[in-house]
């Protein structure tokens, strides 16, 4: 089994110093860690800089990454932030194609593999989230979905830009909802998705893939679901606002590489 990759996801919340507070207390918890698990926080952008000061130094215990950027490299689009200012501030890694992009800013798979485009060519890692509303699920269409998401938005890159890739497959019906997928579930929609790189770019390409799995994942439930061979870590909403349940998530990760 690989390494976990637990990321957190603020979303839009906290002011400056509750953001302070939360990414030193996080940083004081991993501390003096050796952990195997890696962590990318992604709060949002205007606290950017108080993690990267701290992300930069050596013994730091993770990585930053941004919630969004624009599919445009620079010039008039008021408001946006390019791929190119993350990479120049440090940001190594990028949420793109989150369930609430969709349904709130139009963002669809074309915008998706314009923004995971941009991201790769500026040398940040997109972390590309996928999945499916309920009613898809009740219709029993939900792996058409994620395969329509997953070949739209990353099948068209060479190999060695897929490489770089990270996954997210987060049901929407289990995003902030308190409602997870049971482990059985996350499983087969992850062995689906790893089924589905290996027909388009090999078992190797497949493996190393990393697919995380989002949607009210906490401390509870974590060990069972990082248990499940195609889970490769989660995206973390709610639980990553909070620094303890955070961190019990990372040593589930821990948990699980220890015991497998
Ligand atoms: P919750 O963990 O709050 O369900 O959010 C998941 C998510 O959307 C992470 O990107």
């Amino acid at each position: 089994m690989k390494p976990k990759l637990v990321v957190g996801n603020w979303k839009m919340n906290k002011s400056f110093d509750d953001a302070q507070d939360l990414i030193l207390d996080i940083q004081n918890a991993l501390k003096d860690k050796r952990l195997q698990t890696e962590v990318i926080l992604c709060p949002p952008l205007v606290y950017m800089e108080l993690l990267t000061d701290i992300a930069e130094e050596e013994d730091s215990q993770f990585y930053a990454g941004a919630q969004n950027c624009s599919e445009h490299g620079a010039g008039a689009y008021t408001g946006e932030v390019s791929a190119e200012m993350l990479a120049s501030m440090g940001v190594e890694f990028c949420i793109v194609g989150h369930s609430e992009r969709r349904k709130y800013f139009g963002e669809d798979n074309t915008i998706v593999a314009q923004k995971v485009k941009i991201l790769l060519d500026n040398d940040v890692v997109p972390i590309v989230c996928c999945g499916e509303l309920l009613e898809e699920r009740q219709q029993g269409i939900h792996a058409q979905v994620v395969e329509k998401q997953i070949s739209e938005a990353l099948f068209g890159l060479k190999p060695s830009d897929f490489e770089r890739v990270i996954i997210a497959y987060e049901p929407v019906w289990a995003i902030g909802t308190g409602e997870t997928a049971t482990p059985a579930q996350a499983q087969e929609m992850h062995a689906f998705i790893r089924g589905l790189i290996e027909k388009k770019y090999g078992t190797e390409m497949a493996y190393n893939t990393y697919i995380l799995y989002g949607g009210s994942c906490n401390p509870k439930n974590a060990v069972d679901l990082f248990m499940q061979s195609d889970v490769d870590g989660g995206l973390i909403g709610g639980a990553s606002l909070k620094a303890n349940d955070f961190v019990a998530i990372i040593e589930a990760g821990e948990t699980v590489i220890k015991d497998n």
